[in-house]
């Protein structure tokens, strides 16, 4: 290995990593992916018993890189690679990388175990490749037998081995582990399996467990704690692979429904933090026996535990009192990530493992959005991009490789279903799609539990079983913004009663009107969207819009390049309805996309390679956190957004895909009527209300 190079020597390309170099005939391939920092697993240190250093040799000329590769220009198999292949057998065209060594230029697969990268990849929407690294490895070696002449203890003996084996200098062992060891050394035989877990905060790295023979396996779960729902990914450190995913309810619901109201049960209950920090804990130990049974995985080969939550919720978890984010400044009691033994959490895994919490970004930006921050990435890209994560409180955050901006905005509980007045959550039965023909006003729609619309035959008895029980957030913003487009609303959301005249889906309730979606059939209610339901879904699209707007104008743009919607909100709704309601500024259609629990994959990245820890530990101090209830523009903002789209901005792009209605003269103002100074007045009054 220590051979001079010189240019003769074969080239090596790894792949998908791309790095590359010339190694001297007879090097391992194990070796020569360690010496360009490319990641192949290794637990047995090159025996080949373990398996889990395989590769691939993709044959053929790659011109590109100046590489003719072939199977040939890998050493045949050897006797213990032959082995292992009788015994545990080798999918065709894999070799074990510590056993094969470079006869040749080769362009060598590291076999990206599976779905979980492709996930990662997918959510990260971009080509990166997720390499792993994480801060779990698992080590065999033999330990020496004990030497009357030799008095070092049976402990320094398998430091001393790891340390000549692996390169492990100086290893901690924890203490839990100490009066384990002997009996476990002689269990077989002296050969053992050490977990030894290597992150920042141990300046040394720590043997966390201790296995007789070879322990092949090691498990960590990346969880993201949200204030309605807990999701977790049960994941094998080794391969890379997702084990098992599931979700459970937020139990502390019973405490309340939204955070401030949890908030509250804290300062007026003696021992409140303390029954939702158990409650919570226990959620997830109870989601991890969920996983591990899914995925025949014992919880005691869980060593890592990464968590993503948003502020309140992380405080709560790690039994933190969250008063102080109840109220102005919002003072974290800890910003940065946190690292710790999951026992002194309550988390109930193998016995030395570790947790880590990403860090915060602000008060009311946690470390969800850290979360969907790292997954997405706004950092990493030359354009523009806007990351919304919409929920009671939208995280918001704005930016591109040269600065990077975030705030968070109360929308409230209305895009969840809630202060609206058919509103309900997303689940069987509630209308979830809706189209309005302009010319008649007849509406059509879709409930979730059938593919048909309403129009289609066939439709009531596929929706019989469930019913039609409400309206659901994704079918509250395409509702609001087909009745802009076909004129039922003005662009000040208020419902025409002159169109009584031509449809009796008008219908007045004393000084306002409403707009009848359905009538419903015996036992089922009367759907209909009222002149509060629409003020109320505009309080909450303004509030956002507001937000974006002042993190754009921090930024001095005038138009973001792309979009992304985090949240299983975002996973739902048209983003062409979102736009029409100016839920979010203009953009190119094609550049606006969900992705879905980006929280749970940025855990899911912390989890499977320590770097990404540093990374958006490094990014999270340098966003510039914004506090919308300090910036003085922040009303006007919300004032204009109370409009659809918006009342000064322009949506250039959407009106390319979109008719929208015409927007009105300003002297037009107050035509309806109902645009009226009291109205104003009251959105001057939520404008303020949001402030403080
Ligand atoms: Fe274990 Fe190759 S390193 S089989």
């Amino acid at each position: 290995m220590n051979a001079p190079l010189n240019s003769t020597d074969p080239l090596v390309l790894f792949m998908p990593s791309g790095k590359r170099g010339r190694f001297p005939v007879g090097t391992p391939v194990l070796d020569a992916a360690r010496q360009l920092g490319v990641y192949v697993e290794s637990v047995c240190g090159g025996r080949a018993t373990c398996g889990r250093c395989q590769i691939e040799v993709q044959e053929g000329n790659f011109a590109k890189h100046k590489i003719v590769s072939s199977l040939d220009h890998l050493s045949p198999k050897g006797p213990k690679e032959e082995r292992y292949e009788r015994v545990r057998g080798l999918p065709e065209g894999r070799r074990l990388s510590c056993s094969a060594t470079i006869q040749g230029d080769l362009v060598i697969d590291v076999p990206q175990d599976t779905v979980i990268n492709a996930q990662v990849v997918r959510k990260a929407a971009s080509d990166r490749v997720i390499e792993r690294n994480s801060a779990v490895q698992m080590c065999y070696v033999e330990v020496e037998q004990p030497d009357m002449h030799k008095p070092t203890g049976d402990l320094e003996r398998l430091k001393t081995v790891l340390q000549d084996d692996w390169g492990w200098k100086d290893l901690r062992v924890a203490p839990y582990l100490i009066p384990e060891v002997q009996k476990i050394l002689r269990k077989e035989n002296w050969a053992v399996t050490a977990a030894i877990h290597k992150d920042m905060e141990f300046s040394r790295a720590t043997v966390i467990a201790l296995y007789p023979g070879l322990k092949n396996e090691a498990y960590g779960i990346a969880c993201d704690i949200g204030s309605t729902t807990i999701a977790m990914h049960l994941v094998s450190l080794l391969s890379g692979r997702v084990v098992a995913s599931s979700g459970t309810s937020n139990p502390q619901i019973r405490f309340g429904e939204d955070l401030m109201s949890r908030v509250s049960y804290v300062m007026m209950n003696p021992d409140g933090r303390e029954a939702m920090t158990k409650a919570v804990r226990e959620a997830v130990n109870t989601l991890i026996g969920k996983v591990c049974e899914e995925g025949s995985v014992d919880r005691h080969d869980i060593f890592d535990c990464v968590f993503v939550a948003n502020p309140i919720m992380h405080h709560l978890f790690l039994g933190i009192d969250p008063t102080e984010l109840g109220q102005a400044p919002f003072a974290l009691a800890v910003s940065g990530a946190v690292q710790g033994w999951t026992n002194e959490i309550g988390i109930d895994v193998n016995r030395g493992a570790r947790f880590y919490t990403l860090p915060c970004i602000a008060g009311h930006v946690g470390a969800d959005a850290a979360g969907a921050t790292l997954s997405e990435g706004p950092y990493r890209q030359d354009s523009m991009m806007l990351l919304v994560d919409v929920g009671t409180n939208a995280e918001i955050v704005l930016g591109n490789k040269n600065r990077v901006v975030a705030a968070s905005s109360p929308t409230g509980p209305a895009f969840e279903g809630a202060e609206i007045s058919s509103g309900q959550r997303a689940a069987p039965g509630a209308i979830e799609r809706v189209r309005i023909d302009p010319e008649t006003l007849e509406p059509r729609y879709r409930v979730i539990g059938t593919d048909k619309w309403s129009d289609e035959e066939g439709f009531e008895e596929a929706s019989w079983t469930t019913g039609v029980t409400g309206i659901c957030g994704s079918a509250i913003i395409e509702v609001v913004a087909e009745m802009y487009l076909s004129g039922i609303i003005s662009e000040d959301g208020v419902v025409d009663g002159s169109l009584m005249a031509k449809s009796p889906r008008i219908i007045q309730n004393g000084r306002t009107f409403s707009y009848l979606l359905r009538e419903g059939r015996q036992g089922e209610p009367r759907i209909t969207v009222t002149q509060n339901d629409i003020r109320a879904i505009q309080l909450a699209k303004a509030a956002l819009y507001a937000g974006v707007k002042l993190l754009m104008e921090k930024q001095g743009v005038e138009t973001v390049d792309t979009i992304r919607f985090a949240g299983a909100f975002g996973s739902f709704i048209d983003p062409k309805y979102a736009m029409v309601l100016g839920l979010i500024p203009d953009c190119d259609l094609s550049e606006v996309k969900a992705v879905g629990n980006a929280a749970g994959t940025g855990a899911l990245m912390a989890l499977l390679n320590r770097d990404h820890r540093r990374e958006i530990e490094k990014q999270v101090a340098k966003i510039e956190k914004i506090e919308t209830a300090l910036e003085p523009n922040f009303q006007q903002l919300f004032i204009d957004a109370m409009a659809l789209p918006n009342k000064v901005d322009p949506f250039p792009k959407l009106a390319e895909q979109v008719k929208l209605p015409p927007r009105k003269a300003a002297s037009d103002e107050g035509a309806t009527g109902d645009a009226t100074p009291r109205r104003r007045s009251r959105e001057e009054r939520a404008a303020r209300r949001n402030r403080e």
